[in-house]
């Protein structure tokens, strides 16, 4: 069926199209040549036929070995169907393990995009326009050029295009996406909404108050830095140490300028003379620490939980060290340590509007300049951009310490 549908879909001649055949490019079918036309021109036939290019993978494993572009096509939509341009998908850690196969939420493995055996498209975040639109998604509240990002993980964002139904999408709204950039909206859902949450949900922190946490300067620890500095909290930020003392210098400096209290690194967090230190932050302890975000786990976490006050909330949402989280007995018997998960997909699909809520009020302090990028490596997509560069620059974020999240930037497609 599907095989079915991409034959009828490349069944424009070389004749019908040759007057502009330097505004198509070629493809191969079963051992034949066919043209499609460029786009807006260019990926969408001449019978609405929408030409895309994927990032998916059959099976599980590392992303360099399973991920391959794939190229397919989009039927005309029909009904609640829209056909989907992506402009910005940003490559997470959580992106790679689900392509590992150790995510708890599995992309969607289908034969609709014309391959004989199910594939599934990786990423699970980002922002895309509606280029087109059957009459139900219309009445759903939907329009050409609505800019539009996924209600839920699994939908596959690696792509330049897709097809959709209108449930699975959650509309930006014009005043939401006045003055804000593809890379802004595509990175919005995920990182900032689990930092907003996870400050708001779990310790009720008032003006002045402490919070710690590690994996300070990734996208999370960034927006949960820039929201504490919004609200008036006080933060104590961990970072890796690293081996140029300058570099980490840099790093330190340039996460007080987006508003932390307190920079420390994890061997700094685990010397001799933390408890002083803190004191000396907290006016002499009397000011308590009273929630911690960790998503690092190992040794350094567990110190980071020693420096919490009685009753505190310690929340942990990621593994970036793949090591266990230890835990004294004592801070569960003493100090009434209240220790938590939490998982942003879980907390979206059980409260919708709340999260285009915290969506809009980030993009909304983003559009007045009190939130800033993370920053990014813009990875740019266009049609003709060679599969194994893309699949290379997923492979980057695997390894050692990076300048920027990738993101992949769509270009001419
Ligand atoms: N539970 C949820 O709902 C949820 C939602 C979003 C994200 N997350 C999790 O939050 C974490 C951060 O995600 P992100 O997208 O914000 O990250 P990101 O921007 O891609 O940055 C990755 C961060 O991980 C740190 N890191 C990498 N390897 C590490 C290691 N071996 N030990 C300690 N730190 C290491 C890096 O530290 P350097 O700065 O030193 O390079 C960097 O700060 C991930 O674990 C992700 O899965 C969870």
């Amino acid at each position: 069926m599907a095989s079915r549908a991409l034959r009828s879909s490349l069944a424009i001649s070389k004749t019908s199209l040759a007057p502009s055949l330097c505004h198509a490019r070629p493809i191969a079918l079963h051992g034949h040549t066919t043209y499609v036309r460029h786009s807006q021109t260019r990926s969408i036939s001449a019978y609405g036929y929408t030409q895309a290019k994927a990032l998916t993978f059959q099976d599980y494993g590392e992303p360099p070995s399973v991920l391959s572009l794939h190229k397919h096509s989009i039927s005309p939509p029909h009904g609640d169907q829209l056909t989907l341009r992506f402009l910005a998908s940003p490559i997470n850690p959580a992106d790679i393990n689900q392509i590992q196969g150790v995510y708890p939420s599995k992309p969607t493995f289908t034969t609709a995009l014309g391959t004989p055996n199910p594939i599934a498209v990786g990423g699970n975040e980002g922002v895309a326009e509606v280029i087109a639109l059957g009459d139900k998604a219309k009445s759903a509240g939907f329009k050409r050029g609505d800019w539009v990002i996924m209600k839920a993980p699994g939908f596959g964002t690696w792509r330049t295009h897709a097809s959709a139904t209108s449930g699975q999408l959650l509309k930006l709204e014009e005043h939401a996406r006045e003055g804000i950039t593809p890379i802004q909206a595509g990175t919005v859902s995920v990182n900032p909404c689990t930092a907003y949450r996870m400050l708001r949900d779990f310790s009720l922190l008032k003006e002045g108050d402490w919070f710690i946490q590690n994996g300070a300067n990734s996208g999370v620890g960034r927006a949960a830095i820039q929201l504490a500095r919004e609200w008036g909290l006080k933060s104590v930020n961990v970072i890796r140490a690293r081996k140029d003392r300058a570099a980490e210098d840099k790093l330190k400096q340039e996460l007080k300028e987006i508003g932390a209290t307190v920079v420390i690194t994890d061997s700094e967090l685990q010397s001799q003379g933390i408890k002083d230190m803190a004191k000396e932050w907290t006016n002499g302890g009397k000011e308590p620490i009273s929630l911690a975000l960790n998503c690092v786990n190992g040794k350094a976490a567990t110190a980071m939980a020693k420096l919490l006050s009685s009753g505190a909330h310690y929340v942990t949402y990621g593994a970036m060290s793949k090591q266990p989280l230890t835990i004294p007995a004592s801070l569960l018997i003493f100090k009434d340590i209240h220790f938590h998960g939490y998982w942003v997909s879980r907390w979206s699909e059980q409260h919708p509007e709340e999260k285009k809520k915290t969506v809009e009020e980030v993009l909304d302090l983003t559009r007045r300049g009190k939130f800033k990028d993370m920053p990014v490596d813009e990875i740019k997509w266009d049609w003709e951009t060679p599969g194994e560069e893309l699949v290379a620059k997923v492979k980057d974020t695997l390894e050692g310490y990076r300048e920027g999240k990738g993101v992949f930037v769509f270009g001419q497609t």
